[in-house]
């Protein structure tokens, strides 16, 4: 039996920063009260035109190969996280295949939002350990902001979500080695309309109408209150499973990287688990909700930071729309 291990994150968010000042000027909102309920100062949003989910991707996925030392040739299947992909279909798999130059590999999406991105690590995970691939490109890449309702409707949405992409190449590696421990992976589909987009939707005679857009069926909708009390308990939950099934106590985590939903959730977490800081990843501050995209993104981040080193014990923990939760303990 193989294990499987990161060989490299990258990371690309697009260069548009948006303040909550520029906020506060589309919709009834604050600084002040971005700041105090989600933690979040500022984030990026794409540029039509310019930022495209493939594009975004592909740049995070050529740093994660280059930092791998791994070339795109080598690359023999890829996995594809988000639910903003840039056609209804195909999906985002096969665009940055092609983008990237490679032909012919297999190119998978997966659609489970906010816990995507520990999904598709999890199926690459289980791919390398049974000898199917060597050498597999997981992304989680979003463009978010497009499905904003940037009015005073949409606000509680519209101030948390964002825009860019990150990437790891998980790699097969002898079994002594450090590498992905195990991963956990849960969904309540009772709760899919607390957090979710409408359209376009296969089950309406057309999939865009005048109507629809009048009602506004394209717009990300949340319920914020629900979402947040399923969330801190379910990530409780889960980060318990890894640990238990693992046989391994909180205090030996040396990096928890939560999906960064909303800073008050992380900061939770970090307390559930008396967690010193240096042992909690957070960005949101900077990037906002990225949805599939805010693990890999951290992940890269905090390479890049020194906080990630050979070995280092990792806990990985998402929830969100679905409701999906899920996570994945691992050696750097
Ligand atoms: O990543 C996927 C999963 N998503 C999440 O995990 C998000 C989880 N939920 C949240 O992060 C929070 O629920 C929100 C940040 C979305 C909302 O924060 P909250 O503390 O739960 O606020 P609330 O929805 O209870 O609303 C409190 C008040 C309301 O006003 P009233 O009814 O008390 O007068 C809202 O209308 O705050 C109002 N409000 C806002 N005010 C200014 C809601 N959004 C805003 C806003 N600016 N952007």
């Amino acid at each position: 039996m193989f294990k499987s291990r990161i060989l490299g994150a990258g990371h690309y968010v697009p260069e548009r920063i948006v303040t909550n000042e520029e906020l506060s000027q589309m919709m009834n909102t604050s600084n002040e009260w971005i700041v105090e309920r989600t933690g979040i100062q500022e984030r990026r949003w794409f540029t039509p035109g310019v930022d495209t989910v493939t594009n975004m991707s592909a740049k995070a996925s050529r740093m994660a190969m280059e930092r791998a030392k791994v070339s795109p040739k080598e690359i023999d299947f890829i996995i594809f996280a988000t639910i903003t992909s840039d056609y209804f279909l195909p999906g985002n798999g096969v665009l940055l295949q092609r983008e990237l130059g490679l032909t012919s590999i297999g190119a998978l999406d997966i659609r489970n939002a906010c816990s995507g991105f520990i999904y598709a690590l999890s199926v690459a995970d289980q791919f390398i350990k049974t000898g199917m691939y060597k050498k597999i490109l997981v992304v989680g890449a979003e463009i978010q902001s497009s499905a904003l309702d940037k009015s005073d409707e949409g606000r509680s949405s519209a101030v948390i979500f964002a825009d860019g992409a990150g990437a790891v190449v998980v790699g097969r590696v002898e079994s002594d080695q450090p590498g992905i421990l195990s991963t956990h992976l849960h969904a309540e589909g009772a709760h899919a309309e607390e957090l979710y987009c409408i359209a376009p939707s296969s089950s309406g005679e057309v999939r865009i109408s005048k109507e629809l857009i009048d009602r506004g069926d394209f717009f990300l909708k949340m319920n914020g209150n629900a979402v947040f009390k399923h969330a801190v308990v379910r990530f409780m939950e889960v980060i318990q499973e890894a640990l238990d099934f693992n046989g391994i106590n909180k205090e030996e985590i040396d990096l928890l990287v939560p999906h960064q939903a909303n800073l008050r959730i992380s900061q939770y977490i970090q307390q559930k688990l008396q967690l010193p800081d240096e042992k909690v990843f957070n960005n949101i501050m900077y990037l906002g909700n990225t949805t599939a995209g805010t693990i890999p993104i951290a992940l890269s981040q905090a390479w890049e930071q020194g906080r990630l080193k050979e070995g280092d014990l990792v806990c990985l923990a998402a929830f969100g729309s679905g409701f999906a939760w899920a996570s994945a303990l691992l050696r750097w």
